[in-house]
């Protein structure tokens, strides 16, 4: 696909597949276009070029709500609840949202599969990090995607709750045979998890294959490390130069 924004072109012929039980992550530094590629797949932007399909079907043409029902599920990078509801209003509302209606059956068994432990009579803007997005997590589970997009997950995670969020993801993709998508800057991260990575910089898929080999691939060091456009945040590929030097020894 390709896609522009306001005269500027963000993606330039990047394709990607995942397959069921799979975990693709998803890596390149601020500003490579990673988010926008979860826009176009989601189907909330409109790509200039190329398809999207899911389980084979061809969903180009369909609205964000109609990939959802379709099996596509996305998480935001900021876990935006609503602050007004309980966490069981917020999973009534869920299991309401769209027919088939879901049973209270369907909430708990998507609140333990996302590790959800917290009262349910809890307005859900009092919950912490994490926990808004298990309770997102869980929202979503609950309809049983097929594809699961996690826009960075883990930030603002402690390790302790990093491991779980893995443990968690992890059993998505091995007992419910679901396709993961994970943005992440954590290079160790995805080096544990994923079974294949691709990295975007500047909009263009510059390396894919085993974490291992393209975590290893100079040109992806140069695209964390060298030559930063001004407008880039330098925190994450700070981050991420880390995670590399660490994991290289
Ligand atoms: N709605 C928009 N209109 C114009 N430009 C946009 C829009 N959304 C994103 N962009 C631009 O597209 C480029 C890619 O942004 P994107 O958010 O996809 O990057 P990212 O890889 O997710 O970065 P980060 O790691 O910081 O989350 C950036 O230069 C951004 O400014
Ligand atoms: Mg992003």
């Amino acid at each position: 696909m390709s896609l522009s924004l306001g005269g500027r072109s963000i993606l330039q012929d990047v394709s990607l597949a995942v397959g069921q039980g799979e975990i693709l992550g998803l890596v390149g530094p601020n500003g490579a276009g990673k988010t926008s590629l979860f826009e176009v797949l989601s189907g909330r932007y409109a790509a200039q070029a190329g398809r999207v399909s899911l389980a084979g079907r061809d969903v180009t043409s369909a609205s964000f709500p109609e990939r959802a029902r379709l099996g596509m599920a996305r998480t935001f990078q900021s876990p935006v609840v609503p602050a007004a509801l309980t966490v069981g209003e917020t999973f009534r509302a869920t299991r309401k949202a769209y027919r088939p209606y879901l049973s209270a059956h369907d909430a708990e068994w998507a609140a333990r599969l996302a590790h959800l432990d917290v009262d349910w009579e809890r307005p859900a803007g009092t919950l912490d990090t994490f926990d808004r997005r298990k309770l997102l997590l869980a929202c979503l589970i609950m309809r049983r995607p097929s594809v699961l997009l996690m826009d960075e997950p883990a930030s603002g995670l402690i390790n302790t709750e990093i491991d779980e969020l893995d443990m968690i993801i992890r059993r998505l993709v091995d007992e419910y045979e679901i396709g993961v998508i994970l943005i992440e800057h954590r290079l160790e991260l995805l080096s544990a998890i994923a079974d294949r990575v691709v990295v975007l910089d500047l909009g263009e898929v510059i390396a894919r294959g085993a974490p291992e080999e393209v975590f290893r691939d100079p040109r992806v060091h140069a695209a964390y490390f060298e030559g930063a456009p001004d407008a880039r945040e330098p925190h994450a590929r700070e981050t991420a130069w880390l995670s590399c030097s660490r994991s290289a020894g």
